[in-house]
């Protein structure tokens, strides 16, 4: 059975649903960069493995990032996910985990890389929104798709009540896109991922 380590940095909630998924997978350990990440205490009671990492005690953002590749490496995992991590990685560390390394984006990325998503969504007046897994590459948010989750945007919609439809979708999508790597289904040509076998949605679109 495959193993995932997976990063969070606070609530943890995408980190639960992948837990929850019941998935063909084994998840070796959840790291922090932050001591107080609500999620850990989850992750402890459900007995994984749990580990810190506080960003702030360390020199330079490349030691970082190798202690934090050390601390993964004693997992051996066969995947790391990026559940909520709210720590941009240096380009060693993504080459290091070419292939293996994914992550959740509250945006229909391209649109809208970095902080905020759903109020610059809000912002710019946008009818669609949702979120996206993708593999990490050296280019903050952004790598090949796994899966999308496409929600509207409706009439008297703030940033939390956006959120919140959002979220019950990246709790959909994510479990999902474990499920298919640790199954070894999905292939990367030219920069675009696909999912082998049966037929597989990679896109979800809820009007709820
Ligand atoms: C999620 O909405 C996730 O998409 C977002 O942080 C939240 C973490 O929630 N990630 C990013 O913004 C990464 N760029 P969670 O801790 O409850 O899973």
């Amino acid at each position: 059975m495959k193993s995932a380590v997976i990063l969070i940095s606070g609530r943890g909630s995408n980190m639960r649903a992948i837990v929850e998924a019941g998935l063909p997978a084994r998840i070796a350990a959840v790291v922090s960069n932050r001591p107080d990440a609500a999620g850990l205490a989850y992750a402890a009671e459900r007995g994984i493995a749990t580990a810190v990492l506080d960003h702030g005690g360390f020199p330079s953002r490349e030691a970082f990032d190798e202690a934090l590749a050390r601390r993964i490496d004693e997992y051996a995992p066969d995947l790391v996910v990026l559940a909520g991590f709210m720590r941009i990685l240096g380009d060693g560390f993504v080459r290091r985990y070419d292939g293996r390394l994914i992550n959740i984006h509250p945006s229909l990325l391209p649109a809208f890389p970095g902080l905020h998503t759903h109020r610059r969504a809000l912002e710019q007046g946008v009818k669609i929104h949702g979120c996206t897994v993708h593999f990490v590459t050296g280019q903050l948010d952004h790598g090949p798709v796994v899966i999308q989750a496409a929600v509207p945007v409706l009439p008297g919609d703030d940033e939390d009540s956006l959120a919140e439809r959002v979220l019950r979708q990246e709790h959909r999508i994510y479990p999902l896109a474990v499920r298919w790597f640790v199954e070894d289904r999905l292939v990367i040509e030219n920069g675009v991922v696909r999912v082998q076998g049966e037929k597989a949605s990679q896109w979800v679109f809820d009007a709820q």
